[in-house]
């Protein structure tokens, strides 16, 4: 028998809403905080973008051309309220009221993200965003507005992208005050807000959406032990704990690992929880995950004499600014590069077998379907005179992955889709658009504009003979 993903697999791609649309201040949308993000980075900014909120139309037809049967995108928070709670933006909601019609036009099922990292500017400037418990409220106040509004067209629902990224890099994911920048607590209290709006949100769509499912787009990287010395196993099963663990036991099993929260307990950094809050996570439950992929992570046991020891300290103490939350983290676990991987021009381990083993870890762990939210290489592409632009690193990424994810079904694991990023060339988070993720290329630089044009890479073609066949090319 020919190999081929399961029976309803879907296949599609994912963007989201500040690295496409652009048309940041059209319409009556207002500023979120990932429109101003970039400024003085030398990288574009979100103005613009790939000017998807002008050609939705033109790329959907590209979606259905390629065989896509759904497609995540994110929902702009302050294009819908611009204030952030209050009116409604007739205009912005208007375009995703034609979006997910011209998707579901197209046969392909819409899979929305209420928050991928952009909260309006306007409640930054009120309250400092997550940092204040009155996010949850406003957050909740938006999702049921657009719950209910798509309740018959929209059946699976993600609430906040990445989480985890959010709290390993808040101050770059946040608008962060200077008074806080010593203080880890902050990012675990920001952590704990965003769990309970994730939890009320799926409470909406188990409220007002029949046959509804909601869950979490989580950035999820599995992680190694560098050797198998006792304490580096240790400092795995650490890092495995605070980085993976403390966000999928919330969503899954309604709680707190009881390590990773006693850890921070210890260092003065658990969030206050509120009475009822803990009952409320278990009651907005996740239905499934969605799994974003890049890149594995290898760690050791902190050797107490070294210099990365004295900096992570120093910081926790306050007389130093700057490192992201884990590395803070100086007697649990310390990052190290795994010396059995290659990495992509940006440093990030290329490792499809770390695919098959977080599946399988994490289908285990918590028995949930499974669905890819988020996969993909960040490249230089280059435009041909003739239009084409040869992505063969991107198929082999992709196809190696997908081998990856297959495997991982033989062995019993409910995955319910393959969704990489990305659908167009975007605004790169970290590297605006001199790194490439798209099956599309937009003709655009970051100092230049061009014209915007969209031109199929070798990866689109290749991608269409995947979905055509259900996998079956790469998997024979
Ligand atoms: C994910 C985000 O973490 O990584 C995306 O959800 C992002 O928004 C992607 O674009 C790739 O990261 P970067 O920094 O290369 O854009």
């Amino acid at each position: 028998m020919k190999k081929s993903m399961p029976k309803n697999f879907l296949w599609g791609a994912s963007t989201s809403a500040y690295q496409v649309e652009g048309a940041a201040l059209e319409d009556g949308k207002k500023l979120s905080q990932m429109d101003i993000m970039n400024k003085d980075t030398g990288f574009a900014d979100a103005s613009v973008t790939s000017d998807m909120y002008h050609r939705y139309k033109e790329d959907i037809a590209l979606m259905k051309e390629a065989g896509f049967t759904a497609h995540r995108f994110s929902i702009a928070w302050s294009r819908v309220f611009p204030d952030g709670v209050g009116e409604v933006n007739d205009k912005g909601i208007e375009y995703y009221d034609n979006f997910i019609d011209e998707l579901l036009k197209n046969g392909i099922e819409p899979i929305p993200t209420l928050y991928h990292y952009d909260m309006p500017m306007a409640l930054v400037e009120k309250y400092d965003g997550w940092i204040n418990r009155q996010s949850v409220n406003d957050f909740a106040y938006y999702a049921e507005f657009i719950i209910k509004r798509y309740k018959d067209k929209v059946k699976k629902w993600l609430t906040i992208n990445e989480q985890s990224i959010i709290v390993e890099f808040w101050k770059k994911k946040n608008f962060v005050p200077e008074k806080f920048h010593n203080n880890p607590q902050i990012k675990f209290q920001m952590n704990h807000h965003m769990n309970l709006a994730h939890a009320i949100a799926c409470k909406l769509v188990h409220k007002y959406v029949e046959d509804g499912i909601c869950g979490p787009a989580i950035g999820y990287s599995p992680i190694y032990g560098l050797d198998a010395s006792p304490k580096n196993m240790l400092a795995m099963l650490n890092a495995e704990d605070l980085k993976n663990h403390y966000f999928l036991d919330i969503y899954f099993q309604g709680k707190y690992p009881v390590g990773a929260m006693n850890y921070l307990k210890e260092n003065n950094m658990a969030p206050v929880i509120e009475d009822g809050d803990m009952e409320l996570i278990k009651e907005g439950y996740s239905d499934f995950l969605g799994l974003n992929y890049y890149a594995s992570k290898c760690v050791k046991f902190p050797e107490k004499d070294n210099n990365y020891y004295r900096e992570a300290r120093s910081n926790l103490t306050g007389k130093k600014g700057g490192m992201g939350a884990y590395e803070m983290m100086p007697d649990f676990y310390e990052y190290i590069k795994n010396p059995y991987c290659e990495t992509n021009d940006w440093d990030w381990t290329i490792d499809p077998t770390g695919m098959e083993y977080l599946l399988r870890d994490i289908y285990e762990r918590y028995e949930i379907p499974i669905i890819i939210t988020e996969n993909g290489l960040g490249a230089y592409d280059t435009l041909e005179e003739d239009g084409s632009i040869h992505d063969e690193y991107r198929i082999d990424y992709w196809a190696k992955h997908l081998e990856a994810i297959h495997r991982a079904t033989e062995l019993g694991v409910d995955v319910m889709g393959f969704l990489p990023w990305s659908f167009v060339d975007l605004l790169s988070t970290s590297n605006g658009y001199n790194k490439r993720y798209g099956i599309i290329y937009v003709n655009r630089t970051d100092d230049d504009l061009k014209d915007l044009n969209r031109y199929k890479k070798d990866s689109f073609y290749w991608y269409q003979k995947v979905i055509k066949s259900n996998g079956s090319i790469i998997l024979n």
